[in-house]
């Protein structure tokens, strides 16, 4: 992005200059190669609606990033000083003559006011508009396209044009070339044979010495069912209370129809937090989200993220987000397309809110090479918006170790996709914006990293200052020349942290079963920050907020238990190694409340 200076002497140079032709030369803005697994159908019907979202440039995204590390590093005066909503909004308002022209260039289609919907700081403008004036106003083609293993339809091109006299003034319009499906991320799911019998959490067996849990030692069962009560002594929070009445909130977000069910909440609770029985969590519905609380049509991951989250935090206050937009567009039916970018609807909705609950874990995400870079950036600069507000956002790392996941070779999709199908490890995004938490898995007790547990580095984010001593000491460790050419060593380095990720009792549809992936892990090192940022507010300090200078000056500290066994294998190859220190597979390790807490408290200097 340019500098402010240059800005300001190209808005009054175009001022002074006559009003740009409003056709006048299109220059190509992006050109993708769809992702493998899509097929190319009919041309779009062309009076079928979609709804542009056009995204004008953030004029000073870098102060708002310059704001978001200081009022987040722990040694920095400003730790804890977050910006207001409207603080944030004006550090990313698009500069007035984008405005202008933006709107030159809609009212030059007939697109005026009232058909505008726009974000509160005017940087998003939505307009719904038929598929022949998209073409149009963008000097593209639409097609249906589908994707073969599910069979969903969207209406998408493989590249867009803009007049050249919005250079500058548009940052990126969607949807048009992202074609990523975000998943739920979750490897394991099986029903519980034991699950109709009374459940046998408890174990004769005597318990299993772990100097840094809660008085040392965690039941033998642990190691083969994980509870509440397992993380809560595994990561040293047994005893601690959180306030409900502090202000403090947790929100699990949920996308693709997934709703999480009430029912098979108290069925949890009863269980594994009785003295939470009867209470409940707020679910708002976003952009069309659904909550069917039929039973047998609740999420899977819907449920896990739930009753992890609220159990461990309880009383504390819970928001679940059903956004909607998926699944996609049926291309027999003319009504407005769902725009099938879940994120960006989840994030309109909270940017607009006052009051957003402190943390937040999401367990979706895309292959990063799925998602257009121009589209990722903006996501990911979205996601600082909140971490300079003062939220501390969590993301599952993922599924595959260092690949996709796919078992079967065929079908793995450990290639770039930019035509050149070179073998590459597959980051995830959003885990890869530097500006989230991205949370990694380990199983069994004591600790080690779960195969499955997804690591790596972005080929699209440089590495952010705060991992830099971190992740180049275990670049260091790696033998001359390993893996060469199958991931960016100058890349953000993923997970940042890890959880328990496996073999996590909960209840769905009324039946016990147990279920594993990263999945887990989101929530529950959520639910541990969460009663971080209760103990902070009940101390009348500030929430954590953007957490990942916090973590990484804590590494090698009793407030992280170190990971060292264990690798993530994937693309064919026994991926990296947990190690000493930080590492591509359970990043600085998993948490240790109590002493963090002491930390957060100030009371611990490590
Ligand atoms: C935990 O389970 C794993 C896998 O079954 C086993 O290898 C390990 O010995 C068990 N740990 C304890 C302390 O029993
Ligand atoms: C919920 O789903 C069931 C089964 O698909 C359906 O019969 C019912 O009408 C749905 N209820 C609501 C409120 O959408
Ligand atoms: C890449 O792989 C796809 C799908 O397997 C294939 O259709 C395409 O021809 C390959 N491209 C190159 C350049 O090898
Ligand atoms: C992981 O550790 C094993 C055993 O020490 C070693 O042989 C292997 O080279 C290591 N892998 C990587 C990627 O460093």
């Amino acid at each position: 992005m340019l500098p402010l200076t240059i800005w300001v002497t190209l808005a009054f140079a175009a001022a002074a200059a006559a009003v740009p032709s409003r056709d006048g030369a299109h220059k190509l803005r992006e050109r993708v190669v769809p992702p493998r697994g899509w097929t190319k159908r009919a041309p779009a019907p062309a009076d079928h609606t979609i709804e542009l979202r056009i995204a004008l440039p953030q004029n000073d995204f870098p102060s708002l990033e310059r704001h978001l590390y200081e009022v987040s590093d722990p040694y920095h005066e400003r730790y804890g000083q977050h910006l207001s909503k409207e603080e944030v909004e004006a550090l990313v308002a698009p500069h007035g003559e984008s405005v202008h022209r933006v709107n030159e260039w809609l009212a030059s289609h007939g697109l005026v006011e009232d058909a505008l919907d726009r974000s509160p700081a005017k940087d998003w403008v939505m307009v719904k508009v038929p598929v022949s004036l998209a073409e149009e106003m963008l000097k593209t083609e639409y097609h249906v396209w589908t994707h073969d293993a599910s069979g969903d339809a969207v209406i998408r091109t493989t590249s867009y044009s803009l007049p050249e006299w919005l250079d500058g003034h548009v940052e990126l319009v969607q949807p048009t070339t992202a074609f990523s499906r975000m998943h739920a991320l979750r490897t394991t799911f099986r029903f519980d044979s034991t699950s109709s019998a009374a459940p046998k959490l408890a174990s004769d067996a005597p318990p299993i010495s772990v100097p840094s849990a809660s008085g040392g030692h965690v039941d033998a069962s642990c190691n083969k069912t994980i509870t509440i009560t397992c993380i809560q002594q595994l990561y040293n929070a047994v005893g601690f209370a959180p306030s409900a009445k502090n202000g403090n909130q947790i929100g699990i977000t949920g996308y693709l129809e997934q709703f999480a069910n009430e029912a098979d909440l108290q069925t949890f609770f009863a269980e594994q937090r009785p003295d939470a029985v009867g209470s409940s969590f707020k679910t708002v519905l976003v952009n069309g989200g659904v909550n069917n609380q039929t039973l047998d049509e609740a999420g899977a991951e819907a449920n896990l993220d739930t009753q992890f989250a609220y159990g461990l935090t309880f009383p504390t206050p819970a928001t679940f987000w059903s956004t909607g937009g998926s699944p996609p567009f049926k291309p027999d039916v003319l009504t407005p397309d769902n725009s099938n970018e879940p994120y960006l609807d989840w994030l309109a909705f909270v940017h607009k809110q006052k009051h957003i609950p402190q943390t937040i874990s999401t367990s979706y995400a895309d292959d990063e090479q799925t998602v257009p870079p121009s589209f990722a950036k903006r996501v990911c600069n979205e996601f600082a918006q909140l971490g300079a507000r003062g939220v501390s956002l969590m993301f599952s790392s993922g599924d595959g170790g260092v690949g996709d996941g796919e078992e079967d070779p065929a079908l793995q999709e450990c290639f770039t996709n930019d035509g050149r199908n070179a073998t590459r490890f597959v980051p995830l995004f959003p885990p890869s914006c530097p500006f989230v938490t991205g949370v990694g898995g380990t199983i069994h007790v004591p600790e080690t990293a779960v195969f499955f547990s997804g690591g790596g580095f972005s080929d699209l984010f440089p590495r952010p200052a705060y991992q830099e001593a971190a992740v180049t000491k275990f670049l260091d460790t790696l033998a001359p020349g390993t893996y060469a050419g199958l991931f960016n060593p100058h890349g953000r380095a993923i997970p940042d942290v890890a959880a328990q990720a496996d073999l996590f009792r909960i209840f769905l549809s009324g039946r016990a079963v147990s279920i594993g992936g990263t999945s887990a892990a989101a929530p529950t090192f959520a639910g541990i920050v969460s009663l971080l940022n209760s103990a902070r507010l009940s101390a009348g300090r500030p929430p954590l907020g953007f957490l990942n200078p916090l973590v990484y000056a804590l590494r090698g500290t009793p407030a992280f238990n170190d990971i060292a066994t264990g690798n993530n294998p994937g693309c064919g190859t026994p991926g990296f190694n947990a190690t000493k220190g930080w590492d591509p597979v359970t990043g600085v390790g998993t948490p240790n409340f109590g002493k963090l807490k002491e930390v957060v408290l100030g009371d611990l200097v490590l």
